[in-house]
């Protein structure tokens, strides 16, 4: 029997593996290894999913969805301009629509370029297609024009692009995206703009890259951008996610990957996402929520161990390298030992990359109070 080569490219990822662990720990664990938010999703969205099948709205929708979703949701991103409802394509969460857009534009012998510092699925993804990943190291001094002429070549065919990112916290400054987009525009490569924690910019201005799209001629136009209900929303378990098209014939392609995956996302799930637009309150309250969680962890922890000062998203990544060159191991053990559930570096970084041994990322966006019992907790366990 054949086995596929390309299934067994894809690397597993280590944040399962840290959530396995703390799944079959004998006691309690602080979850700072996972974003799973404290902050329940509006119940106007509960109520939206509940009304939705009482009233019967269980049946299939389109493989983009509901069209009443695309209109609220080209509202959403309406910002200098509004992007045509008819390239909205709603998605059973942000993950599957990275995916299905990273199918749609492979072609064979491809290059993707990532961040060095990733989120592990959009590596999978990449490898999934059958491309190869290129890894840049940008905030590395150069400009990010030059980062990426060093390491993309002519067959590049996209740009990932995760401003706040995980696990970095990064915020690109609308600058740097007004950069990597005119290198895009000029060297004919899509940018996938994966907007998870777009809700959680707590310094600099958030910048929508696929505004600069907007002024351009549609078939010139180059950005995918992925959205989530999982995090602003806390709707991680109900699976709804969107993006948005550049142009129709990318529209075209990405429907096609769609059909044949899909059938529809969840049509109760949609009416519940419908309704939580009608809540934007609720987006205000939670980046408050993990603004302050941030600064205090942030304050607990200070320069010392801080591998970045994280300016968005729900995460910090935090440099052990006074304490270990293993921190793999290091997360096993602080488990173990003091019951605190924190994710490794190993899989943010390219394999073989030495800083990933140096990192562990500790979560933000849990509850407040036992966030920082799990930070009190790893301090002391550092003897700080
Ligand atoms: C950077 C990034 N993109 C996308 C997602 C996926 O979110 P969703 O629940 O919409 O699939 C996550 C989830 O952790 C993420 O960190």
């Amino acid at each position: 029997m054949l086995i596929s080569e390309r299934s067994r490219s894809i690397p597993l990822s280590c944040l399962h593996e840290i959530h396995r662990l703390v799944g079959a720990h004998p006691r309690p664990v602080i979850a700072l290894h996972v974003g799973e938010p404290y902050i329940r999703m509006p119940q106007e969205a509960v109520e939206g999913y509940c009304r939705a099948i009482r009233d019967g709205h269980t049946a299939y929708t389109g493989a983009r969805g509901l069209e009443a979703l695309h209109e609220a949701l080209a509202d959403r991103l309406a910002d200098n301009g509004r992007p045509p409802a008819d390239r909205i394509f709603v998605t059973p969460g942000s993950c599957q629509a990275i995916s299905a857009i990273m199918q749609s534009i492979a072609v064979d012998g491809g290059q993707v370029v990532l961040p060095e510092l990733h989120w592990p699925m959009h590596y999978q993804q990449v490898t999934m297609t059958g491309m190869a990943t290129r890894f840049a190291p940008f905030g590395d001094g150069r400009s990010v024009a030059d980062v990426l002429e060093a390491c993309a070549s002519e067959r590049t065919v996209a740009v990932l692009v995760n401003s706040p990112g995980n696990p970095s916290g990064r915020v690109w400054s609308a600058q740097e995206l007004h950069e990597l987009h005119d290198w895009a525009v000029r060297r004919r490569v899509m940018v996938i703009s994966d907007e998870a924690y777009e809700d959680f910019v707590y310094d600099g201005e958030p910048c929508r890259i696929a505004d600069l799209d907007l002024e351009l001629p549609p078939e010139d136009r180059v950005v995918f951008s992925v959205h989530t209900f999982s995090k602003g929303y806390s709707m991680t378990g109900c699976r709804l996610g969107y993006a948005s098209a550049p142009n129709d014939d990318r529209a075209a392609l990405l429907t096609r990957v769609q059909e044949a995956t899909l059938v529809a996302p969840s049509t109760p799930v949609q009416y519940a996402g419908l309704a939580a637009l009608g809540a934007p309150a609720h987006l205000a309250a939670h980046r408050e929520y993990v603004r302050q969680t941030r600064d205090s962890v942030v304050n607990r922890l200070g320069d010392k161990l801080l591998y970045m000062a994280p300016a968005g998203g729900w995460y910090v990544l935090l440099d052990l390298s006074a304490y270990t060159d293993d921190t793999y191991q290091f997360c096993k053990q602080a488990l173990s030992d003091i019951d605190v559930g924190i994710a490794p570096g190993r899989g943010f970084l390219p394999a073989g990359n030495p800083v990933a041994d140096r990192l562990v990322r500790i979560t933000l966006c849990a509850e407040r109070e036992s966030t920082l019992e799990g930070v009190r907790r790893l301090a002391a366990y550092l003897g700080m």
